[in-house]
């Protein structure tokens, strides 16, 4: 009675692990980027997402001070890290941002203001898996990672400084900020867009 029923369960395991071995092999699970994302990837994602945020995320208020020291080092290295998927004070999202998968959320109209600091702070220092979300673990200390997190939970009420400093940001939607941009650089491509040859 008991040893088919081990059994059983033992064919079901292999079978199971059979199945999804050639489920991936033979290319029925999408590996492309540009379509919408099935029920369950989504389901498994997000749950898994937000119960690691209530395990790990740091729990209690932002510790960089609200001044203009901090928030201008937020802005400021929000534009260099963030903005090409982001977006700028524009809101437009950039040919990258589009094609992310998951779309990267223009934060200028889909904010995080409401988000506790610890789960903005978390995301981006640890990244998002399976997402375009990067880590920044290697690339910014604790600080910089706080005082990015301490712009987006202000970037719907800046003072007027700090609101000129975030419009100053370079937006990289639309193409004819772009194609200002290329005008400026005429003199260093070809008509393709290609470095010329070093002479
Ligand atoms: C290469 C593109 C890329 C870059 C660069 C990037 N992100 Fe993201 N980010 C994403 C994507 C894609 C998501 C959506 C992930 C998802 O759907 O779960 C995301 C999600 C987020 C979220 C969660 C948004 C929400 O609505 O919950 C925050 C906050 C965030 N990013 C902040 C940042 C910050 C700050 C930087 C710069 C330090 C940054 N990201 C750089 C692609 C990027």
């Amino acid at each position: 009675m008991f040893k088919p029923f081990v059994a059983g369960i033992l064919f079901t395991l292999v079978a199971g692990l059979v199945g999804a071995f050639l489920f991936v092999e033979m290319g029925m699970m999408p590996a492309n980027a540009d379509g919408r994302p099935p029920a369950l990837e989504r389901w498994a994602a997000h749950t898994s997402l937000r119960a690691t945020l209530r395990r790990d995320s740091p729990k209690g208020p932002n510790p960089a001070a609200l001044n203009d020291e901090n928030m201008k080092a937020g802005i400021k290295l929000y534009a260099m890290d963030c903005a090409v998927c982001h977006g700028a004070a524009d809101g437009k999202p950039s040919d990258i941002a589009m094609g992310l998968y998951q779309h990267a959320p223009q934060l200028a109209r889909d904010g995080v203001e409401d988000d506790p600091a610890g789960v903005t702070y978390w995301k981006i220092k640890h990244g998002i898996r399976l997402t375009g979300m990067p880590s920044f673990t290697k690339a910014m200390t604790d600080q910089q990672i706080w005082q990015v997190v301490l712009f987006l939970q202000n970037m719907d009420k800046l003072d007027p400084a700090m609101e000129k400093a975030w419009k100053a940001v370079p937006s990289h939607g639309g193409k004819e900020e772009l194609g200002a941009w290329r005008k400026g650089h005429d003199g260093d491509h070809d008509h393709d867009g290609r470095m010329p040859a070093k002479s």
